[in-house]
């Protein structure tokens, strides 16, 4: 394994720790208490990530690539020359962001090289000051998302490696230590939080997304103090789980879980290639298939999913990820009633694929990847069926329940014969309405 891998995947472990959510924080932050503000994410489901900064440039790691050596800290600096946002359009991204059918948007406002995307105050890089782009680049961006209420997610990078205040510099070089120098570390924390601050009015986000949160503790950053500023600022946000502990949701990274995740709200964060920015070389694009696939396994295991975008330095977004969003977008508007709203699906064992509930469970969404050949098998349902339709084409579908011996409590098998030809590109969606909320048989086959 390359050092830099070696670091990503340590970083990446960090992360999936951090966002186990510590006891400590649970007791702070009471599930009841956010429910209801984290109600539209938790129908939201899609969101579209973006990564957008000098790193477009030279087409290489995000911040990383400094941080591992792979290119000085000053050739790293040296792209904010080309960075010219000469054709960005942040209506046309906000109509594409719409298209894909998501509902929420989250933008790199600073990543871990420390270049604003909005004019800070602070004296630190920004595109506006050190850029030939010469512009605020947020705040467009999110008047669009607004116009076509899209809700603002800002990414935010607690760790700086470009400040002179923040301790670590690249993998094996740091400034100094916190306990040898405390001052000077709350002088970064100030930098941070006045950032923050900025963030939090210029754009009010509804959304705050950290990264970076791994290379200090929650004591070190504050972590209590920067969610208590930004609720205090705006008491409906919403905060990502990498603030140590003091975020609302997990957000599993590049990861797909196999088992549904314990916790109440989650969100996997994925690209489209294998990288966040954009970078040329990179050509291993997942298919739309895949990623709608991927997309319906996260919400039938009651999670969202951030998909990522990296447009070049002049704001084109890359033609693989334009078609990947268009196909993902139509394959939504389509199959809408079966995802957005909905609740995570039946447990595993009942039926071999993604599911989604209705609010009212009453409706079961099955989703049927590719082309279906043989019958389509649902074990365990204790209800009866009212009606199977395929979603988007209103066409109805009968069924036959197998098995049902009049004696035993254990339900039929019930058999659903889906012709080819209402059957989606992508993924084609069975709605069936149940006689009342979704019952379910877990046994093991009258055996005690
Ligand atoms: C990681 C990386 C970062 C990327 C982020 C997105 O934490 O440090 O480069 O922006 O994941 O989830």
């Amino acid at each position: 394994m390359l050092p830099q891998q070696l670091t990503k995947t340590l970083a990446g472990a960090a992360l999936l720790f951090s966002a186990t959510l510590p006891a400590q924080a649970q007791t702070k932050i009471a599930a009841d208490d956010i429910r209801e503000k984290m109600q539209w994410f938790a129908d939201a489901k899609l969101g579209i990530f973006v990564h957008w900064g000098i790193y477009a440039v030279n087409g290489v790691d995000e911040s990383w690539s400094f941080y591992n050596k792979k290119i000085s800290h000053a050739d790293y600096m040296k792209q904010m020359s080309g960075f010219t946002a000469s054709g960005y359009n942040p209506e046309a991204w906000a109509d594409l962001i719409a298209e894909s059918g998501a509902r929420y948007a989250v933008i790199t406002t600073k990543h871990h090289d420390g270049v604003a995307l909005w004019p800070t105050k602070q004296a630190h890089y920004s595109v506006v000051k050190n850029t030939p782009a010469k512009r605020d680049l947020l705040t467009p961006f999110f008047a669009a998302l607004d116009k076509r209420n899209i809700k603002r997610g800002a990414y935010y990078s607690l760790l700086d490696w470009s400040h002179k205040d923040y301790p670590a510099f690249t993998k094996d070089s740091n400034r100094y230590a916190i306990k040898d120098d405390p001052k000077r570390w709350q002088r970064f924390q100030q930098f941070n939080e006045a950032q923050m601050q900025e963030v939090a009015t210029l754009f009010k986000p509804d959304l705050w997304w950290f990264d970076g949160d791994w290379e200090h503790s929650a004591e070190e950053w504050n972590s209590e103090r920067i969610r208590k500023n930004i609720l205090d600022a705006k008491p409906a946000a919403i905060i990502n789980g990498r603030l140590q502990g003091y975020g609302d949701y997990v957000t599993p990274e590049q990861n797909f879980p196999v088992t549904r995740p314990r916790f109440n709200w989650w969100e996997l964060c994925m690209t489209i290639n294998n990288n966040w920015g954009y970078q040329p070389q990179d050509t291993a694009w997942k298919t739309p298939y895949e990623v709608i696939t991927i997309f319906a396994d996260a919400v039938s295991n009651g999670g969202n999913l951030l998909l990522d975008i990296g447009p070049m330095q002049d704001g084109t977004i890359p033609p693989q990820q334009v078609h990947v969003l268009k196909e993902l977008g139509k394959w939504n508007k389509k199959h809408e009633a079966a995802i957005f709203g909905t609740l995570g699906g039946l447990p595993q064992g009942h039926f071999y694929g993604p599911s989604t509930l209705s609010k009212d469970s009453a409706t079961v969404y099955l989703f049927l990847p590719g082309k279906v050949t043989g019958d389509v098998v649902l074990k365990g349902l204790k209800n009866k069926i009212a009606s199977i339709k395929v979603v988007g084409t209103g066409q109805s579908l009968s069924h036959k329940v197998v098995g049902k011996i009049s004696w035993s409590p254990v339900p039929g098998l019930v058999y659903i014969q889906v012709p080819p030809t209402v059957q989606d590109d992508y993924m084609s969606v069975l709605e069936l309405k149940l006689d009342g909320p979704v019952s379910l048989y877990q046994g093991m086959g009258g055996l005690q």
